[in-house]
C-alpha cells in the first residue's frame, strides 16, 4: 500500500523523523471546480498549467439536482482530460448523504487509476475515514486498481476538531487535513457569516489613555482560525501528514485573502483552496518561501556548519533549532524547485 511517507523526502542528516519530512509534490492550491459546470470545465486545460492540484467538487455548491450530472462529468473529465503534472483529486459528499456511495463506487470503478486524493468532507471522527478506507480497499481490489488512492479529511464539525488527532492517524491513506471555516462555524454556532477569514467584530483594543473610553483607541482585529489551524497543523505534523487552509469566499478581497493563507502558512499549511483563478496566484505566492527567506536560511545553513553549537549572524543567535528551521524552508523551496 502506498503510504503518505511517500509524500515526503526525508531531508539529508539526522534521524527519519515525520515533522521534519517535507512534501514532494507540490500541493500549494487545491482549485475547485463543478465538474457538470462547461464554462468551468473548458477552463481546465489552461487551469492544469497552473494550479498544482485540480479537484472536481461534487459537495456543497453543487445543487441537489445536478450531484449525477456532476458525477458523470468527472467521469468523462478524467478519461478524456490531459492534466499535466496537476494531480487530480475529488471532494466527494458526505457520509451521511444519499450520494456518498454511488461518488465512491462510480469514481473508484471507472477512474480510480486517474485520480490521487478523494477528500471527505464533514469527518467526525476516526470511525469515518475507516468506513471509506475499508470501502476504498473492496472497490481497488473489484476495479484491480494497483495504486491505493489517499484520504484527505475536512476539518469542518466541532467534533472533527476533537477528535482530530485520532482522524490524522486514523489510516495508512491518509494525505492531509483542510480547515473548512464556513461548515465549522455553523456547526460551533459561530456568529459569522463569512466563508474563512476575519471578522471586524473579533478585536482586542488597546487601553484607554484617560477617562474617556471612546478616545484614541485602536483595535486589532484577530484571526478566528487561529486555534483551530494550529490545532490541525499540530495533529498533522505528529502523524507525518499535510495541513491546508480550506476556502476564503469573498474572492474579491485578494488583500485579505493573502494575509489568511499567510497566517496559514506561518503556522505550518501547506496550501489552501482556491474558488477563482485569482486565487490560485495568491496561493502560489504565499505558499512557495520568498527569495529573501530562502537565502537567508541557507546562509544560517551553511555558518552553522555541522549543524551543531552557536553562532551570531548579523546580531541573530543561531543554533542547532534554527539550522532545523531554516532546513524546513530551504528544503521547500528546493522540492518546489525540483
Ligand atoms: C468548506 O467546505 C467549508 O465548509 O468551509
Ligand atoms: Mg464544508
Amino acid at each position: 500500500m502506498r503510504s503518505p511517507k511517500d509524500f515526503f523526502a526525508p531531508l539529508a542528516v539526522g534521524a527519519p523523523d515525520p515533522v521534519r519530512e517535507i512534501p514532494v509534490r507540490p500541493s500549494r492550491m487545491i482549485h475547485f471546480f463543478d465538474p457538470g459546470n462547461e464554462k468551468m470545465t473548458a477552463k481546465l486545460p489552461d487551469l492544469a498549467s497552473k494550479a498544482d492540484v485540480l479537484l472536481g467538487n461534487l459537495e456543497d455548491a453543487v445543487r441537489a439536482d445536478r450531484k449525477v450530472a456532476a458525477r458523470q462529468g468527472l467521469v468523462a473529465l478524467a478519461k478524456n482530460t490531459d492534466f499535466g503534472a496537476a494531480q487530480l483529486w475529488t471532494r466527494i459528499n458526505s457520509l451521511d448523504s444519499p450520494w456518498a456511495l454511488d461518488d465512491l463506487i462510480t469514481l473508484v470503478t471507472e477512474v480510480g487509476d486517474r485520480l490521487d486524493v478523494i477528500m471527505v468532507p464533514k469527518v467526525d471522527g476516526a470511525q469515518d475515514i475507516h468506513y471509506v478506507d475499508r470501502l476504498l480497499a473492496q472497490l481497488e481490489a473489484r476495479a484491480g486498481l494497483r495504486r491505493p488512492l489517499l484520504v484527505h479529511a475536512i476539518l469542518e464539525t466541532a467534533s472533527g476538531v476533537a477528535n482530530v488527532e485520532e482522524i490524522a492517524g486514523a489510516s495508512p491513506r491518509m494525505q492531509g487535513i483542510s480547515l473548512g471555516p464556513a461548515d465549522l462555524a455553523a456547526s460551533r454556532r459561530m456568529k459569522t457569516t463569512r466563508v474563512g477569514g476575519g471578522h471586524p467584530g473579533y478585536l482586542v483594543r488597546s487601553d484607554p489613555a484617560g477617562d474617556d473610553l471612546h478616545a484614541g483607541r485602536t483595535t486589532y482585529q484577530q484571526d478566528l482560525w487561529h486555534y483551530t489551524v494550529a490545532r490541525m497543523v499540530d495533529a498533522c505534523a505528529a502523524n507525518g501528514i499535510l495541513p491546508y487552509y480550506g476556502p476564503f469566499g469573498d474572492i474579491r478581497d485578494v488583500v485579505a485573502c493573502e494575509d489568511q493563507f499567510r497566517n496559514a502558512f506561518l503556522l505550518g499549511c501547506v496550501g489552501a483552496w482556491t474558488l477563482h483563478p485569482v486565487q490560485i496566484e495568491i496561493a502560489r505566492k504565499v505558499f512557495s518561501p520568498s527569495p529573501e527567506d530562502v537565502a537567508w536560511a541557507r546562509r544560517v545553513i551553511r555558518e552553522m556548519g555541522d549543524g551543531t553549537g552557536a553562532v551570531m549572524i548579523d546580531g541573530k543567535m543561531q543554533d542547532d533549532a534554527s539550522v532545523k528551521q531554516c532546513k524546513v524552508v530551504a528544503e521547500l523551496a528546493d522540492a518546489l524547485a525540483a
